[in-house]
C-alpha cells in the first residue's frame, strides 16, 4: 500500500485525527510519559479485560459451585469468539493450556510415525519451545529427534524460504508444524499454499499463530490446516500467561487425544465420572482438566473489543503504523546504521518491525532509560510494535525522535552489553 508520510509532528497529529481506532486506546491502561513498543510480547491491559475479570470473580463469589452450569462450555465459547479472527468454524477452536501445552496434545494427537514416514518437517527460527515439545513428543514415540527431525535451514539467519520448505516435504515427513510469522524478522509465512503443498504429498500440518492472531489477517476456511496453536497475552492483550488457543480441523474430531482428560470427555457422561473415557467429539474433546477460569477470563473482554471493530480494521492500522514506522527509521535512523530487518511487503510482514543494529541491546537500554519499551531478540534486533489498538502516530513520531537522540549522542554506549534475566 502507498502512503504519502513525512517527517513532520504534524503529520504524526493528523494521522492520529484521521485513525477510525484513535478512541481504542482509551479502553487500555497506557502510561501517561510511556511510549510502549512491546505489545508483541506483552499486550497492555485494557479496562475490557479488568470488568471481564472483576466479573469472573464476582461469579466465583456469588455462585459459587452452581457457577458451573453457566460456564460449563466456556472454554468452547471463548474460542467460538477467538475463530472469528481466522475465519474457522465455531466448533474447531477452543481457549485452553499454554501454546507448549498445546502442541503437545495436537502432536501427539496427530503424529503417528511409520517405518516409511516418521519424520516432523520445522524450521530454525520458530521459537525454541515449538522445537522442545516436537523433540519430546518424538523420544514418546521411541524415535530419536537426531533423526526424526528435519531441520529447514533458514538461508540467512532472518528469513524463512518457503520454497526450500516446500522441497524438503519429502515422503518420510509426516507432520510439520511452522510460526505463521516470525517473531524476530515477522515475516509472514504463505500458510494456504505451505498447507497446500504438504497436504498435497499427504503431510499433516500445523501453524503457531502467536505473532499471528490478532496481529494479522487468516482465513481458516480457505487454508484448512490440521491444527494451530497461540497464545493469547500478546496482540489479544489477554495477561500475563493468560490462557491459550488451540484449533483442530474438524476433520480429525475422531482421533483420540493424544493427552486425554477427564474436561475431554463427551458432555453428557462427564459427570458419569466412570473410568472410560469418550471424548466428545469437536475440539472441547482435547481439554484436558479443569479450565483455568480466572485465566481465561480478562480474554473475553478483549475479544469481546476486538470483535467489536474486525480484524480488517486492525489489520488496516497495523500496516499503516508499520509503514509508518519504517518510512521514519529509513529517513532518520539510517544514516546512524540502523536497519529495517522485516520483509517490507504488506503481504509478507507481520505486526512489529524489526530494527537491527550491531548495538541493540545497549541502545533498548537507552531507550527504557527514555521512558521508550522495546525488546531485543539476539543478535542485534530490536522489536518495536506499535498495536492498532492503543499505540498512536504520535507515539511512533517520538519514539524515533528519542532513538536520533540516543544514536546522535551516542549515549547507548554507556550501557552495559550484558543481558538481564528477562529480555
Ligand atoms: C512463536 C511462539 N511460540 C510459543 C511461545 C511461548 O509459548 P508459551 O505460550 O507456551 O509460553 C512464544 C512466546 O513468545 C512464541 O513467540
Amino acid at each position: 500500500m502507498k502512503y504519502e508520510f513525512t517527517t513532520d509532528l504534524e503529520q504524526a497529529k493528523k494521522l492520529d485525527q484521521e485513525d477510525p481506532l484513535a478512541e481504542i486506546r482509551d479502553h487500555f491502561y497506557v502510561k501517561q510519559g510511556q511510549i510502549y513498543m512491546d505489545g508483541n510480547s506483552l499486550g497492555l491491559a485494557s479496562k475490557d479485560a479488568e470488568e471481564a475479570l472483576l466479573k469472573m470473580m464476582n461469579v466465583w463469589k456469588t455462585q459459587e459451585i452452581d457457577m458451573w452450569t453457566p460456564y460449563f462450555h466456556y472454554g468452547q465459547e471463548l474460542g467460538n469468539q477467538c475463530a472469528k479472527l481466522i475465519n474457522a468454524e465455531e466448533n474447531e477452536v477452543l481457549i485452553t493450556g499454554n501454546t507448549t501445552s498445546n502442541i503437545h496434545q495436537c502432536v501427539t494427537t496427530l503424529y503417528h510415525p511409520t517405518k516409511e514416514r516418521y519424520k516432523i518437517l520445522v524450521d530454525d527460527l520458530n521459537f525454541p519451545t515449538d522445537r522442545y515439545a516436537i523433540d519430546s513428543d518424538i523420544r514418546l514415540t521411541g524415535y530419536d529427534p537426531a533423526d526424526a527431525v528435519k531441520v529447514v535451514k533458514s538461508p540467512d539467519g532472518k528469513y524463512i524460504d518457503e520454497d526450500a520448505v516446500i522441497e524438503a516435504m519429502t515422503s518420510d515427513v509426516a507432520l510439520i508444524l511452522l510460526p505463521t510469522v516470525l517473531y524476530r524478522s515477522a515475516q509472514v509465512l504463505d500458510m494456504e499454499r505451505i498447507t497446500k503443498a504438504a497436504h498435497e504429498k499427504g503431510i499433516i500440518i500445523g501453524w503457531d499463530l502467536c505473532h499471528a492472531i490478532g496481529a494479522i489477517k487468516m482465513d481458516f476456511a480457505k487454508v484448512q490446516p490440521d491444527f494451530a496453536i497461540w497464545c493469547t497475552y500478546k496482540y489479544l492483550s489477554a495477561g500475563p500467561g493468560s490462557v491459550a488457543g488451540l484449533y483442530l480441523n474438524k476433520k480429525h474430531f475422531d482421533e483420540n487425544p493424544g493427552l486425554a482428560g477427564w474436561w475431554g470427555n463427551r458432555d453428557d457422561t462427564q459427570f458419569q465420572l466412570k473410568h472410560q473415557f469418550e471424548h466428545q467429539k469437536d475440539v472441547s474433546g482435547w481439554q484436558i482438566g479443569s479450565p483455568t477460569m480466572l485465566g481465561m477470563a480478562p480474554l473475553e473482554g478483549t475479544l469481546n473489543l476486538i470483535n467489536s471493530i474486525g480484524m480488517d480494521k486492525i489489520r488496516t492500522k497495523s500496516l499503516k503504523i508499520t509503514s509508518y514506522l519504517m518510512f521514519l527509521i529509513d529517513e532518520k535512523l539510517a544514516k546512524y546504521g540502523c536497519t529495517v530487518g522485516n520483509p517490507r511487503e504488506d503481504d509478507k510482514r507481520g505486526g512489529h518491525v524489526c530494527l537491527e543494529h550491531p548495538n541493540a541491546f545497549q541502545i533498548c537500554s537507552a531507550l527504557k532509560d527514555r521512558n521508550v519499551i522495546p525488546d531485543f531478540r539476539e543478535p542485534d534486533v530490536i522489536r518495536l510494535a506499535p498495536i492498532a489498538l492503543y499505540t498512536s502516530y504520535e507515539d511512533v513520531y517520538k519514539m524515533v525522535e528519542i532513538l536520533e537522540d540516543i544514536m546522535d549522542s551516542k549515549s547507548y554506549e554507556k550501557y552495559s552489553s550484558k543481558r538481564s534475566l528477562v529480555v
